[in-house]
């Protein structure tokens, strides 16, 4: 009897703990089983290429070139960026609005051969940061799958991608992603899945 009366009242207590509105709300970060992902589909030749200042944008070009086994490029201005926020920031804004190409260190001689390129930025001022005009404006992509991804705070993505899109009318845009700040711990597999949904790898069939 004292037992019925110790289970109950622990079932009681889990019951009541597990109802709490002050207990946190357990997000969804958890770590998902993700199958492995094989070759990508196909004999497609992929570039990954990305322009990142603070290493946010380098971190995820490295999965996706992990995971799809692409070669991988760093845009490079030919003048750095400074590490200053506020006089970054203010710079930005005014090459955003002026439309304004910073030259590119980074030339990639060999675009014509691949048919996949990725390319990467971190949002800057609700676009795509600048080095990317550069680059897209410098690089031949007509005719070639292009695939955004991008890292950045809490802005939309959407106006990057309109740019992309304006920049490369005869190019097929693939849906992009967008790793926002304090989502890293789910990134990778969030990649994966993605990569699968647009097409570029495949899985493993059994695993
Ligand atoms: C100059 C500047 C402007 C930024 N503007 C935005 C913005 O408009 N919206 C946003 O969500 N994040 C903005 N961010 C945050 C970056 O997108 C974010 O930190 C990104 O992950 C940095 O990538 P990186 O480490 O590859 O450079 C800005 C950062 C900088 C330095």
């Amino acid at each position: 009897m004292k037992n019925k009366i110790y289970f109950l009242l622990t079932w009681l207590m889990l019951v009541a703990t597990g109802c709490s509105a002050d207990e946190p709300q357990k997000e969804s970060t958890e770590t998902p089983q993700v199958e492995e992902p094989e070759e990508p589909s196909g004999n497609r030749k992929i570039l990954v290429v990305y322009f990142s200042h603070t290493g946010n944008t380098r971190t995820i070009a490295e999965y996706i070139h992990e995971t799809v086994k692409s070669d991988l490029v760093e845009i490079k201005t030919v003048d750095t960026y400074t590490d200053d926020y506020e006089t970054l920031l203010a710079q930005a804004r005014e090459e955003v609005a002026a439309e304004y190409c910073p030259p590119l260190e980074t030339s990639v001689e060999n675009i014509s051969s691949y048919d996949v390129v990725f390319i990467g930025y971190p949002i800057w001022v609700e676009t795509a940061a600048p080095p990317i005009r550069s680059f897209l404006n410098t690089h031949e992509l007509v005719g070639k799958t292009v695939v955004p991804f991008c890292t950045s705070g809490t802005s939309s993505a959407e106006a990057s991608y309109n740019l992309i899109r304006s920049l490369c009318p005869q190019s097929e845009i693939l849906e992009g992603i967008q790793i926002r700040r304090g989502t890293y711990d789910t990134a990778y597999e969030r990649i994966v899945a993605w990569l699968q949904e647009i097409g570029i790898v495949e899985l493993n069939n059994g695993v």
